[in-house]
């Protein structure tokens, strides 16, 4: 650690004339977990969009600001060329490759990747051990795999093109409380082995338990920053997302439940 890894700046983006982030500003240290919460249209997937350079897939564009990674900008480069930069993105909702087999998934992965097979091979071996369902299930369609086995294969297949920074967007959405925490503990291992994280979260429990640092996006800015133990500590998080109540906020908690259906996701997983 140390080092920063990824620098986001002032950066702002939409859709057309919807504006989803504004001047927003980040720093990931090399090897280090950091997340950011927020709740449904906070802006957390367009931020990992801009940074991968993907938002044009989805009719969005930056409109400010700047991405550096290590000593590069990644400013205006096409998404294949931030992947070779060491930066991949597991979208949300996983987006594996339903037909396809398993194994045909993760090559998939490999190709914005190194071309050099034996690199390759080590990736692949890695990725095996991580999730040793992916070896069992190497030639069955990916449809067929549980919705906690799609999400290993989506995170398999970013870390086949060996990156220096994953980006996860959302890794627990959907799964039950015990496969989010073994998907916790292999992101935990996957930074273990030197590889830095941003992850995208409405889980706040998870997510600070992961991080050392975290960020609160509203609305397409940053509210809060700082280090993940003092944000779990503060009242403001722990009443708005970790579902913590006191006798003085509950009037407010409760406002805050009307205006963020989530809520009640956040508060399972505090629990
Ligand atoms: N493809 C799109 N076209 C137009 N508007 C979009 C598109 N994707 C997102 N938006 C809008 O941009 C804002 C931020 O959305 P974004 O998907 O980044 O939020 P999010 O924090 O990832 O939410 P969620 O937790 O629901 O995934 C929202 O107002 C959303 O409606
Ligand atoms: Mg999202």
């Amino acid at each position: 650690m140390g080092a920063i890894a990824l620098e986001v700046a002032d950066l702002s983006a939409g859709y057309g004339p919807v504006r989803a982030l504004r001047q927003v500003s980040l720093e990931v240290p090399e090897g280090a977990v950091v997340t950011v919460l927020g709740g449904n249209g906070a802006g957390k997937s367009t931020l990992l969009r801009a940074i991968s350079r993907t938002l044009a897939f989805h009719g969005g564009a930056v409109v400010s600001g700047s991405v550096r990674f290590g000593d590069r900008s990644l400013d205006g480069l096409p998404p294949d060329r931030v992947v070779a930069a060491g930066v991949c993105q597991v979208p949300e909702g996983r987006q594996v490759f339903a037909r396809m087999t398993v194994e045909d998934n993760l090559r998939a992965g490999a190709l914005g990747g190194t071309r050099d097979r034996t690199a390759r091979a080590a990736a692949l071996k890695r990725v095996h051990e991580l999730f040793p369902v992916l070896a069992e299930r190497a030639a069955q369609p990916a449809g067929l795999l549980s919705g906690g086995e799609q999400q290993m294969l989506a995170v398999g297949r970013a870390l086949m093109a060996a990156p220096k920074l994953l980006l996860l967007d959302e890794p627990s959405l959907g799964l039950a409380p015990l496969m989010a925490a073994r998907i916790a503990d292999t992101i935990r291992e996957i930074n273990a082995q030197g590889t830095a994280v941003l992850l995208v979260e409405q889980n706040a429990a998870l997510a600070l338990r992961l991080a050392s640092r975290a960020y609160v996006l509203e609305v397409g800015e940053v509210t809060l920053s700082g280090p993940a133990a003092e944000l779990a500590a503060s009242d403001e998080v722990r009443r708005r997302y970790l579902g913590v109540v006191d006798e003085t906020a509950a009037a407010d908690a409760a406002d805050a439940t009307a205006h963020h259906p989530t809520l009640s996701r956040w508060q399972e997983a505090a629990g």
